[in-house]
């Protein structure tokens, strides 16, 4: 599940009381404290670290505050590539090394149990949405500005991303992720046609750079991504993650077959009883007969989610034989 960790787990709640966000992302001890956490209570068949796509852009020397309730603000925003601080190669993964060790620690828990962990980070234009707004947005004025009065310095500004995002997946399969997901959330407010144009490159330009050096699966998360599908089983990556607005079989008839589908629970379908939750949740699993699935939500779990309603979805799955 997308943030599977986090704050509708009273165990996390308990952590997070004594340190911030970031301190607890940075921290490896906690940080695989919390990681851990939703295995042993949920029984989910995979471990996503803990940390956040932001974390690249503070090694790129922006700086990262989160307020409670308000969602993360940056230090200052961007406009061209040179606003990043020039870091040479191999700084990326240097200065986010806290990511790799709080890895290794969990790889080392986990491992003899057979329980992958999975790295993440940002796209590049999802990165650069925040790097060029300053914080979350709605309508995202700032960045499709540049990208239309400066499309080449916007190339530029993904390019560099692409580069450090790939050094930062590289690192973390490095210390033991045995896959990787890329998340694109904010690619959908664009038309297929700005997409293919601008962005696609530079998601494939990660890809490509972390294919180049391993070999583990990359999952593709774009929120809102209905009209991208086609286009996004074109980067290179294994895994397409939708989120709930697409039914999962017409996401596999735009992805075509050569391409795994991920997704895609509502996560407010966590609110309702749990009989209801196995109803949705088994509608969902029968519309994908073929191998080449993963069950989850369709986006990150809501923070005030009964913990009894995470564990309704996740037995359900785990019950789940298709004939
Ligand atoms: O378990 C996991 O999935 C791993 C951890 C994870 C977090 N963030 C932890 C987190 C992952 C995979 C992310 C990805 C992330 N972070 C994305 C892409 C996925 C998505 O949601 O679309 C984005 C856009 C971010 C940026 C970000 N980080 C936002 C917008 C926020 C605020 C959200 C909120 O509800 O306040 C965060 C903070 C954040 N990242 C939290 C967690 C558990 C909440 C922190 C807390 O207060 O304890």
């Amino acid at each position: 599940m997308m943030r599977q960790a986090g704050r509708y787990l009273p165990e996390y709640r308990a952590i997070r009381s004594k340190v911030d966000f970031l301190t607890l992302c940075r921290t490896p001890e906690l940080a695989a404290e919390v990681t851990l956490q939703p295995v042993d209570i949920l029984g989910v068949d995979a471990a996503v670290i803990f940390s956040d796509i932001l974390v690249v852009l503070e090694a790129l020397g922006l700086e990262v505050t989160f307020e409670e309730h308000a969602g993360p603000r940056l230090s200052r925003t961007i406009n061209q590539a040179s606003d990043f601080v020039p870091l040479a190669h191999g700084q990326i993964a240097e200065s986010l090394s806290y990511v790799g060790e709080s890895i290794r620690m969990v790889t080392k828990e986990l491992n003899p149990r057979n329980i992958p962990v999975l790295g993440f980070a940002g796209a590049p234009f999802t990165l650069a949405a925040y790097a060029i707004e300053g914080k979350t947005s709605r309508e995202f004025l700032a960045i499709r500005k540049l990208m239309r009065t400066q499309p080449s310095e916007f190339t530029r500004i993904l390019d560099r991303l692409a580069e450090a995002v790939a050094e930062h997946l590289i690192a973390q399969i490095e210390a033991g992720a045995g896959a990787v997901q890329i998340f694109d959330t904010w690619a959908g407010i664009l038309s297929r046609r700005d997409f293919d144009q601008y962005v696609a490159g530079s998601i494939q330009k990660t890809i490509s750079m972390v294919q180049q050096k391993h070999s583990v699966p990359i999952i593709l998360y774009v929120k809102n991504s209905h009209h991208l599908i086609e286009s996004l089983s074109y980067t290179g990556a294994d895994v397409l993650s939708i989120d709930w607005r697409t039914p999962l079989q017409e996401a596999r008839r735009n992805a075509g077959m050569h391409v795994a589908i991920q997704g895609n629970l509502d996560p407010s379908i966590l609110y309702c009883p749990p009989s209801i939750i196995q109803d949705r949740t088994r509608k969902m699993l029968l519309q994908h007969k073929n191998p080449g699935y993963i069950a989850n939500l369709g986006h990150g779990i809501l923070p005030d989610t009964p913990v009894e309603n995470a564990r309704a979805f996740i037995d359900t799955i785990k019950a789940w034989r298709y004939e």
